[in-house]
């Protein structure tokens, strides 16, 4: 097999596709997987948050946020036969901080929102070198919603700050309005 480029980009979503055709046909099967992958586990989050939030309020889910988000990433990463994550330019939790590559990503992202992109469909798909191996890497933004202002928005309830002072002292992710990026899923994946 010949040598590749050490990143082949392809944006996804209502930006051109570039690259070559045989690159795209490559990816396309692990962009669709990665993003089944993504609803799959948005949805096992979305569900403990609603849960969550039906029994005791926004303080009583975050401790469930605290308690299950670890294990369900883990879990639906094993699933799927992906690393799987999420991740932000601001965390919550620090062990979401991102690498390298995915800081690039993001701060590409909020250059697409400025630009007019729907945050709804920023996604970025790439595949890249690392340690001479190639990996596949795929992003997709989370635009931030209506119930996810109670926990990030620009101002939180006090009993909320309190929960959020508790758990992360360091936290950074609140200050988001309606439609702002509140981070991605990013996904690897060995070729
Ligand atoms: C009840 C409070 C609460 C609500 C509502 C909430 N979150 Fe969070 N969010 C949290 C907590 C707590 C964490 C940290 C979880 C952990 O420990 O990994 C978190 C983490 C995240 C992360 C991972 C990156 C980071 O900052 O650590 C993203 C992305 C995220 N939330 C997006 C959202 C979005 C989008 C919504 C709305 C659909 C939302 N959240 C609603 C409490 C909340």
């Amino acid at each position: 097999m010949h040598k590749r480029f050490a990143a082949l980009a392809l944006a996804v979503a209502m930006t051109p596709i570039t690259g070559t055709a045989e690159e795209s046909a490559e990816m396309q099967p692990r962009i669709d997987a990665s993003k089944a992958a993504i609803q799959d586990f948005f949805g096992a989050l979305k569900g403990e948050l609603v849960k969550g939030m039906k029994e005791g309020g926004p303080p009583h889910a975050i401790d469930v946020c605290h308690k299950v988000a670890g294990p369900i990433t883990a879990n639906k990463a094993q699933e799927h036969d992906m690393h799987l994550a999420r991740t932000s330019l601001k965390v919550r939790n620090p062990e979401n901080a991102p690498d390298a590559w995915e800081s690039g990503v993001l701060k590409q992202f909020e250059e697409r929102k400025a630009n007019g992109e729907d945050p709804q469909k920023i996604a970025h798909a790439e595949i890249v070198e690392e340690d001479g191996r190639q990996v596949f890497r795929f992003m997709k933004a989370i635009p931030t919603g209506e119930v996810c202002l109670k926990c990030h928005g620009v101002e939180t309830a006090p009993e909320v700050q309190a929960k959020l002072d508790e758990y992360y002292p360091e936290d950074e992710a609140t200050g988001y309005s309606l439609g702002d990026i509140r981070g991605a899923f990013t996904i690897k994946q060995e070729m």
